[in-house]
């Protein structure tokens, strides 16, 4: 046994745990993610061809997965929909399966999945083939079962992700819709090419961005022992924040085991707000500047409810925010498209020290697997 813990340990690169090892290592993960695969200033995808043609003859684009993936697909939609102006659906892979889902060969399905082996994932790819869709798919692990069995795969480039909670492959899951998204619109001409330029650009220079997030490490643990001890978490944003906000409330609870619940924060005062009393949890997410001011009024009205508030912005509205929150944390200003990456990573954090600071089980949650290839 002593043996094996040295080997663990070295494995861990003298970390505590793999998560936090692979968070750190996302900076890194995503550079071998992208960077292959922007030349001279162009986006290439590993020889996947989607030609205009095919790609303004769609009907929809549908992004199947489960779990952390599936919250990469909530921001695909968002990103995809604004630079194609084409209908992207949102599935959980085990309700894909079961909803006699309405799929033709005009439809491109987007399959994510990190381990490749999710047995729901795996179903609902096999079903949307069937009903003749185009399957591509955006997998970590090489010749793994959905990568072999789609149309296409365009691999994250990650590396082995050893905790159970997904930090490294959530993060070149987005590069990669990224890619996508910016190589189609591209195709389809739905992108001015300034745009393209500066968004291809951003998307290159995200890796030491990511660098200057973790710098906060310090600040996010400081943060995490004030409020590891709330009972409860919620979780607000909009658009691009909300699809954050899903996976910051998920990692909380896969690893913390604190009860937590993600809501598009418009949504909050049809239920949740019921549940805001002194002292509860908002984590408000609000980075995304369109709607900066909307989440703030929802901000305000938890507030005035009660609720300690831990603020998540870009740089240049931390000054608004602080003056309404207790606590805020800022990402470094960047283009639009790059917000949830960067936003993910102190949320990733957070959980981690809260779940330290409970003394977690942090690689390996109680009744949690990796990856999940029963139904
Ligand atoms: C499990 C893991 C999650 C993961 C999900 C989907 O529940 O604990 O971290 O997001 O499966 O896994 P996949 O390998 O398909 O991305």
């Amino acid at each position: 046994h002593q043996v094996d813990w040295e080997i663990s340990a070295a494995e861990k690169g003298g970390y505590e745990h793999f998560m936090l090892k692979e968070i750190l290592e996302q900076p890194k993960a995503v550079r071998d993610t992208i960077s292959p695969r922007i030349q001279n200033g162009e986006v290439v995808l590993d020889g996947v061809e989607l030609d205009a043609d095919y790609l303004h003859g769609l009907d929809k684009i549908y992004v199947i997965a489960c779990g952390s993936s599936y919250h990469v697909g909530v921001a695909a939609k968002y990103i995809l929909e604004k630079l194609l102006r084409k209908p992207v659906e949102v599935a959980l892979a085990s309700e894909f399966r079961y909803c006699d889902p309405i799929v033709s060969s005009r439809t491109l399905a987007l399959v994510i999945s990190q381990s490749g082996e999710t047995i729901d994932t795996l179903a609902a790819l096999r079903e949307a083939r069937r009903r003749g869709a185009r399957v591509l798919s955006v997998v970590n692990v090489v010749g793994s079962t959905i990568a072999r069995e789609s149309d296409e795969v365009l691999y994250t480039w990650a590396g082995p992700e050893i905790a159970v909670a997904t930090t490294k492959a959530y993060s070149t899951q987005l590069a990669l819709v990224d890619l996508i998204a910016l190589y189609a619109a591209r195709q389809m001409g739905t992108i001015p090419e300034a745009e393209y330029a500066a968004a291809v650009a951003a998307l290159e220079g995200l890796p030491e961005l990511l660098e200057k997030v973790l710098e906060q490490r310090e600040q996010i643990q400081y943060l995490a022992s004030l409020y590891f001890n709330h009972p409860s978490v919620f979780f607000i944003g909009r658009n691009l924040d909300y699809a954050v906000g899903l996976e910051g409330s998920l990692k909380l609870k896969e690893i913390s085991y604190l009860h937590s619940e993600a809501y598009a924060a418009g949504e909050l005062k049809h239920g949740t707000i019921s549940l805001i009393e002194n002292g509860t949890l908002v984590v408000a997410l609000a980075g995304y500047a369109p709607l900066f001011e909307k989440t703030m009024s929802n901000v305000v009205e938890v507030k005035s409810r009660g609720a300690d508030v831990l603020g998540l912005t870009m740089e240049g509205f931390e000054k608004p925010m602080s003056e309404a929150v207790n606590h805020t944390l800022t990402v470094p200003a960047a283009h639009p498209m790059l917000l949830p990456s960067l936003e993910v990573v102190p949320m990733q954090l957070f959980a981690y020290y809260v779940a330290l600071m409970h003394g977690c089980d942090i690689d390996k949650p109680r009744n949690l697997a990796k990856s999940v290839t029963v139904e």
